[in-house]
C-alpha cells in the first residue's frame, strides 16, 4: 500500500483554499464610501477616529481611548506617557512579536526579557520577579494569541515596587480575566488592529487608560502639539470609520471563534502527543490563535515534519514566533548606531549582553512545541472538523512522519 499522507503523495483531506479572512461587511464598505464623499480624510477634522474612539472606551468601560497609527506606536506613546526613557528597565516577555520589545528601545530604555509560564504562554511573575532590578520601572505583559496572562500577580508586583504596567492585548481584543477585560486591569491597554487582528481595520492601534492625566499627554504626543514631545501618530480617518462598524461585531466574532475551537476539539478527541493549550482559570480568551501543543517524544521527530503533513493535508498552519531577544538588534546589543540604548551611561546597570539570557519555556514553546491554528470567524464546522480530522489522519500513520523528516533533511521536502 502507497503512502497515506499527503505530504507523500496521499490524498489531501482538503483541496479547497482556506476562507480569506477578514471579510469586510457592507456596512463597512458603505462608511468607507461615506468617508470618500465626504472629502474629510484627516482626523484633524473628521469625526470617524473621534467616533471610533467614544465605542472603544465604552467597550471598555474606560474614560479614554486614543486612536493611532498602529499597534506599534500604541505601546510606544504609552511608554512615552508613563515617562519611560534613558536609563529604565522594562520587563517584556520573551514569547512575543518583536514589536513589544522594539517599542522599548525605540524609547531609549532597556528591554529586559523573561520567560512564559505553561498554563496561558504569558509572563511569567516568578521569572519577573528574578529580573526586577532597581532600575525597573514598568511591565508590559502580552496576552498572547488571545490567552489572558496572570494579571492579578502581575499587579500585584507592580503595587509592591511602584511600576506602571502596559497591556499588549494586539492579540486580544474582548477577552477576559475574572471577568475584567484585558487592557482594563493595568494602567495602559495598547491594541493593534492590523489587518489579522480580531478587529482588523488594515493599520491602526489604540490605546486606553484610565488616567485622565495620561489620556491628555497621549492626545497631545500623537499630534504635533506644541510640547517637548510630540509626533505624527495619527489614525486616518478612513481607518477610524472601518474600526467604528468592525467594533459592532467583535464580540459575534469572537464568540464564532470561540465555537470554532470547541468544534474542532470535540472533533478532534484525544490525541497522544497533541494537547490544546489550557489557559488559566477564570478567564476567557479569544483565540487569535487556537495553540495545540506537540508533543516530539510522542511522534519521534520534529514539530517541522508534522508541520509539512499538516499543511499537506490542506490546513494553513503557522509556526511564526521565535524568542525576540533572538531578533538581530538584541544580540548586537545596538539600534541607533553607537550603541544606545544598550551601552547608554544613563543606564546604571552596565552594558547589556543579551547573549546569556535564558527563557527556557519560551525556547520550547517557540522551537519544538507550539502550533498556531487559525479559527477566525470566515471558518466554519466545515473547516474546523477538517482540522481534526487531518490531525487524526497524521497520528494514524505517525510512522511516515520518519520518511517526511528524511525529506527534509535530505531538502527533498521543501
Ligand atoms: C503582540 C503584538 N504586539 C504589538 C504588535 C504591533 O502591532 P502593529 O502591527 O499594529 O504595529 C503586534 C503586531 O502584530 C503584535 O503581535
Amino acid at each position: 500500500m502507497g503512502s497515506q499522507l499527503a505530504v507523500l503523495g496521499g490524498r489531501p483531506v482538503r483541496r479547497e483554499p482556506w476562507p480569506v479572512w477578514p471579510q469586510y461587511s457592507p456596512a463597512v464598505k458603505a462608511a468607507i464610501a461615506r468617508v470618500a464623499e465626504s472629502n474629510v480624510y484627516c482626523a484633524h477634522t473628521g469625526r470617524e477616529v473621534g467616533r471610533f474612539e467614544e465605542a472603544f472606551a465604552a467597550y471598555h468601560g474606560v474614560g479614554h481611548a486614543v486612536g493611532v497609527a498602529n499597534g506599534t506606536v500604541a505601546l510606544q506613546a504609552a511608554l512615552a506617557a508613563a515617562g519611560i526613557g534613558c536609563g529604565d528597565e522594562v520587563i517584556v516577555p520573551s514569547y512575543t512579536f518583536v514589536a513589544t520589545g522594539m517599542v522599548v528601545v525605540e524609547n531609549n530604555a532597556i528591554p529586559v526579557f523573561v520567560d512564559c509560564e505553561r498554563t496561558s504562554q504569558g509572563l511569567d511573575p516568578e521569572d519577573v520577579r528574578r529580573k526586577l532590578s532597581p532600575r525597573t520601572r514598568a511591565i508590559m505583559p502580552v496576552h498572547v494569541n488571545g490567552y489572558p496572562c496572570d494579571m492579578d500577580a502581575i499587579m500585584g508586583i507592580a503595587r509592591e515596587r511602584g511600576l506602571v504596567v502596559i497591556e499588549d492585548c494586539a492579540h486580544a481584543h474582548g477577552a477576559e480575566y475574572k471577568g475584567r477585560k484585558v487592557g482594563t486591569i493595568g494602567h495602559f491597554g495598547c491594541f493593534s488592529f492590523q489587518l489579522k487582528k480580531n478587529l482588523s481595520v488594515g493599520e491602526g492601534g489604540m490605546v486606553i487608560t484610565s488616567d485622565l492625566e495620561a489620556a491628555h499627554c497621549l492626545r497631545q504626543m500623537r499630534g504635533f502639539a506644541w510640547t517637548a514631545v510630540t509626533r505624527n501618530w495619527r489614525m486616518g480617518e478612513f481607518y477610524g470609520t472601518i474600526g467604528a462598524e468592525q467594533i459592532k461585531t467583535l464580540d459575534e466574532g469572537n464568540a464564532k471563534r470561540r465555537a470554532n475551537v470547541a468544534t474542532l476539539l470535540e472533533a478532534l478527541g484525544a490525541v497522544d502527543g497533541i494537547a490544546p493549550l489550557p489557559g488559566l482559570p477564570d478567564t476567557r480568551p479569544v483565540y487569535y490563535n487556537l495553540i495545540l501543543q506537540y508533543d516530539e517524544a510522542v511522534f519521534g521527530v520534529p514539530r517541522r515534519a508534522f508541520v509539512k503533513a499538516l499543511t499537506a493535508e490542506g490546513i494553513p498552519v503557522l509556526v511564526f514566533y521565535m524568542p525576540i531577544q533572538r531578533w538581530p538588534t538584541f544580540p548586537k546589543a545596538d539600534f541607533f548606531g553607537r550603541g544606545c540604548p544598550f551601552s547608554c551611561p544613563l543606564h546604571e546597570g552596565g552594558p547589556v549582553d543579551y547573549r546569556g539570557v535564558s527563557t527556557p519555556v519560551a525556547d520550547a514553546v517557540c522551537d519544538r512545541i507550539n502550533i498556531e491554528i487559525k479559527v477566525q470567524p470566515t471558518n466554519g464546522e466545515t473547516e474546523m472538523k477538517q482540522v481534526a480530522e487531518a490531525i487524526r489522519k497524521i497520528a494514524a500513520h505517525k510512522d511516515e512522519l520518519r520518511e517526511v523528516e528524511r525529506g527534509i533533511e535530505e531538502g527533498k521536502i521543501q
